[in-house]
């Protein structure tokens, strides 16, 4: 069965209340459910984790690796600055898919920036709460053994 570790970085736990004009209404929970919903209808077993911790979420990039899994990250803050972050995607070698919920090219140019792009397999933003369903698709398309290019 295809394993994917969906992992969530700094303030993602306040989704909901957190300046809902850029990240809406939903929460983490309601994204969780809906993307364990469709991890099913895939036959993905979803691990669904957030920290507000670098290093926790540098470990939790360690853990997939062990166990084999995809990763799909929405690293949050850390995507703009964490050099420990990229290492440990590089470092274990696990596929992964950046993710997030808003467009970051649209908005300030510190966002512009993500050190972890170039390790990822791709990166999909700005479409909300369906940004981590579409990275699911994507990255299970890529577990699945299908060419970047393949339809
Ligand atoms: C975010 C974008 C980041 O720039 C920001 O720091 C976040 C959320 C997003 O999902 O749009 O915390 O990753």
């Amino acid at each position: 069965m295809t394993a994917i570790h969906c992992l969530n970085g700094p303030n993602l736990n306040l989704l909901g209340t957190r300046e809902p004009g850029i990240y809406g209404a939903a929460t983490l929970a309601d994204i969780e459910r809906d993307l364990r919903s469709r991890a099913d209808r895939l036959d993905i077993a979803l691990t669904f984790r957030q920290t507000n911790h670098e290093g926790e979420l540098v470990t939790f990039v360690q853990e997939a690796g062990a166990a084999g899994a995809g990763v799909l990250i929405n690293a949050a803050a850390y995507t703009h600055t964490s050099v420990a972050l990229r290492d440990a995607i590089a470092g274990t070698g696990v596929t992964a898919v950046e993710i997030h919920l808003s467009n970051v090219h649209a908005r300030e140019a510190f966002r512009h920036v993500s050190l972890i792009a170039p390790v990822c397999a791709g990166v999909i933003a700005g479409f909300g709460p369906y940004s981590y369903l579409a990275g699911l698709e994507a990255l299970a398309h890529l577990l699945r053994g299908r060419s970047p290019s393949a339809p």
